[in-house]
């Protein structure tokens, strides 16, 4: 999902001699990047393809994960929607999901660890009251910050400009994530961090140092020293409009699956890809399964899966995040 999510799949298709009958697909991950892929292999697929995915939990969805706690579902992972995201919007559609409307409570304050630095009004109930807090709150967050406001969101609308691309049909495919980023001009964003971009952009010290750090560090537990794309990202993630789906978004992932009427193999865990000849064997604790293709859906920086032969792989530094869900009972005295 968080739009790049295509992007940390690595297709191992080898080539298929003869290029007739059955394709038997096998994908590894029933996350939101294996089940569009199944989707989209029934859609485009000249032969026709028996689709089979492995995922090593008891549930699909992978990053996307509802917790229930005390009768009330949290979203765990991928939360919200970006209104760009038009392949989760076409995938809503066509699953007949509801979205959910935003929530209009905006309010927000930044603390710089012993005082709030800024702060927001609360809206009372009346319409009346909803519109003037959100006047006098936009008046407020524009005194404070001043044009750099515009500059930040022109920032990201270019990045956001530039992403679209990649939604056009003509576009060609490519064999790395950094092709594919260099086509659509959002490789160079990568190179820097965002605290260099937003300071040739033109951002004030202080609106990188608290708004924009505030969203680093709500949206990846990190600072204004992470990448200038991951980093547009984030900021677009805290845009208007975004949006979820009515009962948690592990359901478009889903859905997908079983629209694509591809055969889900829970509790199947893969320990290793073995080419043998003209194909490629999954090993699996309880068993192997043999594929013409096959689709690793799952970031393989942390998964112990062997390949044979072995995959040159960019070692990445992971950013390790720890989740506690708590539930707490105001006590008003
Ligand atoms: C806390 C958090 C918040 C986020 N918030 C947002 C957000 O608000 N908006 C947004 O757009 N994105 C958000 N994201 C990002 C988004 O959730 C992910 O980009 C997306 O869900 C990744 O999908 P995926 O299919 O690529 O990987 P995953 O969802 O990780 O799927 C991989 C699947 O592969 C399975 N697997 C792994 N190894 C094996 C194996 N050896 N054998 C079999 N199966 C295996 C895993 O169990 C998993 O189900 C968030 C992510 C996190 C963690
Ligand atoms: C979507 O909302 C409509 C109208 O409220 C409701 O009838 C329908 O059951 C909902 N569908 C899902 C999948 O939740
Ligand atoms: C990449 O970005 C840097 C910093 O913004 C800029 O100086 C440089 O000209 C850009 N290079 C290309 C090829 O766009
Ligand atoms: C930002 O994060 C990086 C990486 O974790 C760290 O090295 C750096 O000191 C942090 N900078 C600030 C100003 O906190
Ligand atoms: C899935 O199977 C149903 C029933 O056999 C069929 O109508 C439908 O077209 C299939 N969908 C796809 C995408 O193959």
């Amino acid at each position: 999902m968080k739009k790049l999510c295509a992007l940390v799949m690595i297709l191992l298709v080898m080539a298929c001699t003869p290029c007739h009958g059955q394709k038997d697909i096998c994908i590894v991950g029933s996350g939101m990047g294996g089940a569009s892929v199944a989707y989209f292999l029934k859609e485009y697929a000249q032969a026709p393809l028996q689709i089979s995915i492995f995922e090593q939990s008891d549930r699909v969805g992978g990053r996307m994960s509802l917790v229930e706690l005390e009768g009330d579902t949290f979203e765990a992972g991928g939360s919200v929607i970006h209104p760009k995201n038009l392949h989760s919007l076409k995938f809503t559609e066509l699953l007949g999901l509801n979205r959910t409307t935003g929530d209009d409570d905006d309010s927000f304050g930044i603390w710089d660890g012993t005082q709030f630095v800024f702060q927001t009004a609360r809206a009372g109930d009346s319409i009346f009251s909803k519109t003037f807090t959100q006047i006098m709150n936009t008046l407020s967050i524009m005194w404070r910050y001043g044009l750099s406001l515009w500059k930040m969101q022109t920032y990201t609308n270019g990045m956001l400009d530039n992403f679209m691309q990649i939604y056009k049909d003509d576009r060609p495919a490519f064999d790395t994530v950094e092709e594919l980023l260099k086509s659509v001009d959002l490789y160079n964003r990568t190179q820097y961090t965002l605290e260099e971009l937003l300071l040739e952009a033109g951002l004030s010290r202080l609106l990188i140092d608290e708004l924009i750090t505030v969203t680093m560090r709500i949206n990846y537990g990190q600072n204004v020293s992470i990448s200038g794309m991951a980093g547009a990202v984030s900021i677009a993630g805290s845009q208007g409009g975004l949006w979820a789906v009515v009962g948690g978004n592990w359901q478009l992932a889903d859905g997908l699956i079983r629209h694509t009427n591809a055969s889900l193999s829970l509790n199947h865990k893969v320990v290793s890809v073995t080419a043998v000849e003209e194909k490629y064997e999954l090993a699996f604790e309880q068993g192997t399964a043999t594929c013409d293709v096959v689709v690793m859906a799952t970031p393989l920086d942390e998964s112990k899966i062997t390949f044979i032969p072995s995959v040159n792989l960019l070692k990445r530094h992971m950013q390790h995040t720890y989740t506690t869900f708590v539930r707490g009972l105001l006590n008003p005295i």
